[in-house]
Order: C-alpha cells, then sequence, then structure tokens
C-alpha cells in the first residue's frame, strides 16, 4: 500500500463550511451612538480552506471572527456553518486569540486538556493526542511544566495546541502571533501550516501581516476600513508546504505586491 505522502497539500477535509451572506453590525456604544463595524459581507469558505484578513485597525476583522463563533449576534444577514445556523458553531470552534490565556496554575498538558475536561470527554484518550501535539511544535519536554516556565513563543504554541486537541472544524485565530518576535513568529507560521496540513481544518486567520497572511492562505481578503466590507480577494496558488524559499516566489511577491497596492489605492496605506 502507498505511504500518505506528508506533503500532500491536502484538501477533502474534516473542516466545516462558512457562509456569510449580507451580514452587517451595528454596535450601541456607552453614550448612546451606534458604530456601524461591518457592512453587507458576502464570503463562502470551503472546508479545509485556509483564509486570513487582512485590513486596518478597527475595520471589523475581530468583530467578523466573533459573529462566526456567534459570541456576538449579527444586525442583519445570516451565517451558516457547515449549512447550519452558527449557534451551533462553538461546538464545532476553537479560537486563538492574540494574548494566550492559559492557566497559571495548570501545567502545559492540563492547559492542553482543558476543552476535553470541559467537555467532560475521556482525558485518557486525548492525553496521547495532546503529547503528540505538544511534540509537534516542540514542546513535548514542556508538558508537565507551568506557563510561568515558557516563553511568549512556547506560551502561543500551547495554547494552539490546546485550540487543536479536540481536532475543531473550526479554527478561529484573531491576529495569534501578534505579541511575538518575528524570528518566533516566523516559526510559527511554519508550525501552523504543517498542523494545518496535517488536520484539515478550516481556518480564519486575521493578522496585520500581509506577508504572513500570503504566505499561509489559500486566499487573502482585504478589508476596507470601517464600515468594514470585502473590498479584495486574492487566490494564492503557490503549492505547499511553503517554506522560507517560497517569500522570493514571484507569485508570493506579486501576491503581497497586490494588497499593498490594493491598502495604497483605500488610503490605508501611504509613502512618504
Ligand atoms: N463591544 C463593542 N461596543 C462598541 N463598539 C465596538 C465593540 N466592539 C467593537 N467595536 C467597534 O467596532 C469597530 C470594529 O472593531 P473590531 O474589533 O472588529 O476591529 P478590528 O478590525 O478587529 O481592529 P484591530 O485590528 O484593531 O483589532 C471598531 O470601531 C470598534 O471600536
Ligand atoms: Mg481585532
Amino acid at each position: 500500500m502507498a505511504m500518505p505522502d506528508p506533503h500532500q497539500d491536502v484538501r477533502s477535509s474534516s473542516g466545516v463550511t462558512i457562509s456569510v451572506r449580507g451580514v452587517s453590525k451595528d454596535y450601541a456604544t456607552a453614550n448612546g451612538e451606534t458604530v456601524h463595524a461591518l457592512d453587507a459581507v458576502d464570503l463562502d469558505i470551503a472546508a479545509g480552506e485556509f483564509v486570513s484578513v487582512v485590513g486596518p485597525s478597527g475595520c471589523g476583522k475581530s468583530t467578523l471572527l466573533m459573529l462566526i463563533a456567534n459570541l456576538v449576534p449579527a444586525s442583519n444577514g445570516t451565517i451558516l456553518v457547515d449549512g447550519k445556523a452558527s449557534k451551533q458553531a462553538l461546538d464545532r470552534a476553537a479560537i486563538v486569540f492574540q494574548r494566550d490565556v492559559l492557566l497559571e496554575w495548570r501545567s502545559v498538558l492540563d492547559n492542553v486538556l482543558l476543552p476535553i475536561e470541559i467537555k467532560h470527554l475521556d482525558r485518557a484518550v486525548y492525553r496521547q493526542k495532546a503529547l503528540e501535539l505538544l511534540d509537534l511544535v516542540g514542546l513535548k519536554a514542556f508538558a508537565d511544566r507551568f506557563p510561568r516556565e515558557l516563553s511568549g513563543g512556547m506560551r502561543q504554541r500551547a495554547s494552539i495546541c490546546r485550540a487543536l486537541v479536540q481536532a475543531p472544524g473550526l479554527l478561529l485565530m484573531d491576529e495569534p502571533f501578534g505579541a511575538l518576535d518575528a524570528l518566533t513568529r516566523e516559526q510559527m507560521n511554519f508550525d501552523l501550516q504543517r498542523m494545518w496540513m496535517r488536520d484539515q481544518n478550516t481556518v480564519l486567520f486575521i493578522t496585520h501581516s500581509i506577508e504572513e497572511a500570503v504566505l499561509l492562505s489559500d486566499r487573502v481578503i482585504v478589508m476596507s476600513d470601517r464600515p468594514g466590507r470585502i473590498a479584495e480577494i486574492y487566490d494564492i496558488g503557490l503549492a505547499r508546504p511553503r517554506g522560507a524559499q517560497s517569500r522570493s516566489d514571484p507569485r508570493f511577491l506579486q501576491a503581497v505586491e497586490g494588497i499593498r497596492r490594493n491598502f495604497m489605492a483605500l488610503g490605508i496605506l501611504s509613502e512618504v
């Protein structure tokens, strides 16, 4: 029997599909004003697809992510996860925020197993999987350590393992590497790519880094300033796995340049 190719670009997937139709979001502020955060967003994400969102601060990226996770209600429009109202999405979704939210009094392994405990699943069954995930990101030797003994990058790796331990169909990541130094961030990109290729989750990834978005994604969504709208969607056709050499691939450079030009045309970026 042929062995599966570990570098295969996996597409058929256990990930969920997402359908966003005409979604808007208005927030009522404390002083009685209304913030029109998102406006008429339409978006389809295929099962197992890796989609990034880039856009200026305050354009509604986190809002879009929270709407899909059903953590805040939409003002208008519908969101379907695997064809169902996204109320059920939280069951299939794991969220990674910019700052890791590890519990300081639990070991790294116990932090990774937290969702298993919350869902009353069999800890013994998932322990092995948790250790495999920690191994995958070079943290196996730290399984019994406490978060305070870890660096920022190691902590964020542990929180990604925690998100992945229950095999979510949907991984929602809100600037997960924003607080990391550049070198650690680069390593995290490769770690995330490896895990995504292995697990076939659907991923919605928010970042301020155009290069990071292009390196990781099947598609990059460019959002305009508030109220956030989808200004453009870029298909990134580069083969995987994408390594450091991908950054000098003409198609990588072309995509990065195209997105940057788009931000200039939108008045979000300006040169000297
Ligand atoms: N709970 C809230 N109440 C009122 N306004 C809010 C609330 N949450 C977000 N907003 C406003 O909605 C807009 C979009 O916010 P959001 O957090 O989605 O932006 P973002 O694109 O994630 O920004 P950043 O890149 O800085 O994280 C902002 O103007 C923000 O002030
Ligand atoms: Mg945000």
